[in-house]
């Protein structure tokens, strides 16, 4: 008899994406004429940059021809690609990174859910609520939490992101291992100082954590006092492990492609205290289970750093945070009060009643998708996520059917 892994069925019964994807195809069906749009999932709408395409096209070429195709490429990713990330990403910002420090891949989901393998069962977990469901999803999965009671998995330390904190956590309070962060934040938008991030890598250090910092949104940093990578403070290359992507930034949601920095002075432990290096544990896990991102688009992942590729991308990444404004701006007159939008794509809105049943209130009356807040966490009972990830004209649209919805 075949049997399962039970810490599946602890999971709630579907991941929230999905969950939002049924109601909402289930409510197209009843009504087939509702012309909804989607402010829920934070997936691009703009298409590549000119410049990612390009390369891409010539690296599809390169591939037609006997002198120039190329078979399986490096597990960690091509140098091209690997030495651009560094010198630009990292280098430039005074961050202390090299080339060989950075794993490419097909996805900061795949890495941020992947990456707890490294890690024992029995480790001290605290993941933000509200949270990026894949975080504590994976967890779940590998066996490290209890069972999930009144809206929590149990061992679990939850890191409390609300009003009272400005969305940004308290250091925890009890002891912990292992600590996951992202900022700009998904999902409620809000930013961290080089200040307090200097006090989480801090933290780590003294108490031998290892923080896994998501910094996918990075792109959608304006304010230059901001930090966009952990790398930028003092210390953490000891004690953290970065995840990017190029997703959100050059629009490759479909395309396919991310990197994770481990730096080569990250070091973890095994029971006897004997310290291990994480980059040497990630580049194993790789070259066993990943074999590589696509050669062309590896190919379109370079030319998003020409000259041509950073100015495409400023201007899409611009273009989104022009609509996040109009939402900040619309949802400020209608008096609801948020946070977000300004350093990122995410505007987390106080509804201040059940997010579902505003969540079904939106879809119904305005035919406008958002994301609850409870599908990322207890801290998000009585909010809701808009993402600025649509055309300015169907966010504006989007606006003014909210605004009936709600006077209605
Ligand atoms: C989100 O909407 O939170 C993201 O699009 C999910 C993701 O990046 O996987």
């Amino acid at each position: 008899m075949i049997r399962i892994n039970e810490n599946y069925l602890k999971l709630r019964s579907s991941y929230l994406f999905v969950e939002i994807a049924n109601r909402v195809s289930s409510y197209q069906k009843e009504n087939p004429d509702a012309e909804i749009i989607r402010l829920g999932i934070g997936d691009v709408t703009l298409p590549l940059p000119p410049a990612c395409i390009q390369a891409f096209q010539e690296g599809v070429k390169e591939m037609a021809s006997d002198s120039t195709f190329r078979g399986y490429g490096p597990e960690q990713g091509y140098g091209f690609l690997r030495d651009k990330i560094a010198l630009n990403d990292y280098q430039a910002l005074g961050a202390d990174i090299d080339s060989d420090e950075i794993f490419v891949s097909d996805g900061a989901k795949c890495d941020t859910g992947n990456i707890q393998e490294l890690f024992a069962t029995d480790i001290r977990l605290a993941i933000p609520d509200p949270v990026y469901p894949v975080y504590l999803d994976t967890n779940v999965m590998a066996g490290r939490t209890g069972n999930f009671n009144n809206g929590r998995y149990n061992d679990i330390i939850y890191l409390e992101s609300l009003p009272e904190n400005g969305f940004v956590p308290f250091l925890p309070e009890t002891p912990v291992d292992l600590i996951y962060l992202c900022f700009p934040n998904n999902p409620t938008g809000a930013t961290i100082s080089k200040d307090s991030l200097k006090k989480w890598v801090d933290f780590a250090h003294e108490h031998k954590v290892l923080i896994l910092f998501d910094a996918a949104y990075e792109a959608f940093i304006r304010d230059p006092d901001l930090p966009r990578s952990i790398f930028e403070i003092d210390g953490a290359r000891e004690v953290a492990i970065e995840f990017r992507s190029f997703s959100k930034t050059a629009g490759f949601t479909g395309t396919r492609c991310a990197y994770t920095v481990v730096p080569k002075t990250c070091m973890a432990y095994d029971e006897r205290g004997q310290q291990h290096s994480l980059h040497g544990l990630w580049s194993r896990r790789q070259s066993t289970k990943f074999n590589g991102v696509s050669y062309p688009v590896q190919r379109a992942a370079e030319a998003a750093y020409s000259d041509a590729g950073k100015t495409q991308i400023i201007e899409m990444v611009d273009y989104y945070l022009k609509n996040a404004a109009l939402i900040r701006n619309e949802m400020a007159s209608l008096g609801f009060e948020f946070v977000g939008g300004e350093n990122s794509p995410y505007i987390w809105v106080h509804c201040k009643r059940d997010a579902w049943e505003f969540f079904d209130l939106l879809l119904k009356t305005a035919g406008v998708v958002t994301t609850p807040g409870p599908g990322f966490g207890k801290c998000g009972e009585g909010f809701i996520r808009i993402s600025a990830f649509n055309s300015y004209e169907k966010v504006e649209k989007a606006m003014v059917r909210i605004k009936d919805a709600l006077s209605g």
